[in-house]
């Protein structure tokens, strides 16, 4: 495999203009609007209509836009969001009832419509968070390449990290005349180039690491051995001789002399019979594999044993507790805007995280609030007749309080004077146009 060597990237800022991503991409359609247009949203008024415990997390029972403008005015939340995961609908043109066959969510808005829906959120997502904060964004083929390029726009190119592909389910008997489509993807985006990161990784099994590390040495470490030079010429010491051997042409030595030296008197470089060194790189000092971007092993239930809250479209739990992991620290505040059945909630409770999330649907507040108080259910106990609620957790575990919406502002409290004003004079410069 070609190993590219790393250059200079030019990046075109045209700070009187407005920042227009590092390679000017952007994707028009019809009734794209201003950012200054759509920062001047209403902000909704919410009232708390029920409380479970006395947490602090927060469940609205609305559309996320005048939420997400809400939001933006408060000051315990802007800019303070560590992580933010959606799973919006994929632009179906198609209606989701749950497995008891009520009416959850129409995916009605195509094309134009449905990205500049987006988009609108997505513009105030960059907003709420944290500096250090990311955004996962779960689509499928259908909208995921236009998302690709409005999200250069609204972070910036050099904020993508990842798009990931998920593996949804098993393979199926295609009848249409094209390849079977068992993937969706996962688009992750940084605010800024310092954020939390919490390498995930999957344990080695023992034919994969022998595979992998195929020496052992004399006091029985497994080890395998990798080139100490890297592409790319350099005029310091790693582009000078160590031990009267230059690096490779075109390379450079990862390390300079003297820590080579040190690194060999340590025993951690192995010469050829032909005296060409190699780093040995050790098993035991590895916490696992680090994970790639492709996911297998993350398909939406596919088994009678496996527990659901029977929402349509629900992603596994496996799936949000590796991005809030990965992505979050204890005590952090995370945000779904998309909720659902509440999946990225109930996982963000389990792992200590704080949380806000947002649903517009009855059905998804419903099953939200049952899976907070009493966990999910077998899925063959849905196919099977009555289901018997399964307490896993108790709601002391996800303190919540559910806001609604009222239509005065008078109804909803007093802004603390500390809120942020949403206005668009601090808009981050990506934004603007
Ligand atoms: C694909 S489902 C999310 C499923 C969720 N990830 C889960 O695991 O259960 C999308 C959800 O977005 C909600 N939704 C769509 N548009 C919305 C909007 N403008 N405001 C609030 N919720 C919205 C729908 O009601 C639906 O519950």
């Amino acid at each position: 495999m070609a190993v590219p060597i790393p250059g200079r990237r030019v990046q075109r800022t045209n700070r009187a203009q407005g920042y227009v991503g590092e390679n000017g991409l952007r994707l028009e359609y019809p009734g794209k609007k201003p950012v200054q247009d759509i920062l001047s949203t209403a902000p909704g008024c919410y009232v708390p209509a029920e409380t479970w415990g006395s947490g602090e997390n927060r469940l609205y029972h609305s559309d996320n836009l005048p939420v997400l403008a809400a939001l933006a005015r408060d000051g315990s939340v802007a800019g303070k969001v560590r992580l933010v995961y959606i799973d919006p609908p994929f632009a179906t043109a198609a209606t989701f009832e749950s497995r008891k066959q009520k009416h959850a969510y129409d995916d009605h808005l195509v094309g134009p419509a449905f990205v500049e829906s987006l988009r609108e959120r997505l513009i105030w997502i960059h907003r709420l968070l944290a500096d250090d904060g990311s955004l996962y964004l779960h689509l499928d083929e259908r909208m995921v390449f236009h998302f690709r390029v409005i999200l250069d726009e609204i972070f910036g190119e050099q904020n993508y990290r990842n798009c990931i592909t998920r593996k949804k389910c098993n393979p199926k008997n295609y009848t249409r005349k094209t390849y079977g489509n068992v993937s969706d993807y996962v688009l992750f985006y940084t605010k800024t180039d310092t954020y939390v990161w919490n390498r995930p990784v999957e344990p080695w099994d023992d034919a994969r690491a022998a595979k992998e590390y195929d020496y052992v040495d004399e006091h029985g470490r497994r080890y395998k051995k990798v080139p100490v030079h890297a592409p790319g010429v350099r005029n310091g010491q790693t582009g000078g001789p160590w031990r009267g051997k230059m690096p490779p042409p075109g390379k450079h030595w990862q390390y300079p002399p003297a820590t080579l030296d040190e690194m060999d008197a340590r025993g951690e470089i192995y010469w050829s019979p032909t005296g060409n060194p190699r780093r040995k790189i050790y098993l035991d000092d590895s916490t696992g594999v680090p994970l790639q971007d492709i996911w297998m092993d993350m398909r939406d239930a596919h088994n009678q044993n496996i527990r659901i809250t029977g929402y349509p479209t629900e992603k596994p739990s496996a799936l949000l507790e590796r991005i809030i992991e990965a992505s979050s620290d204890p005590g952090d505040l995370v945000m779904d805007c998309y909720a659902g059945s509440g999946t990225m909630l109930a996982a963000a409770s389990d792992l200590g995280r704080r949380w806000i999330g947002v649903d517009r649907s009855d059905e998804a507040i419903e099953a939200t609030i049952r899976r907070l108080q009493h966990g999910t259910e077998r899925m063959g106990d849905f196919v099977n007749g009555d289901p018997q609620p399964t307490t896993l957790r108790l709601f002391d575990t996800s303190d919540f309080t559910l806001y609604v919406e009222t239509g005065s502002e008078e109804d909803s409290p007093a802004p603390d004077p500390g809120d942020v004003q949403a206005d668009a004079s601090d808009v981050a410069f990506q934004l603007a146009r």
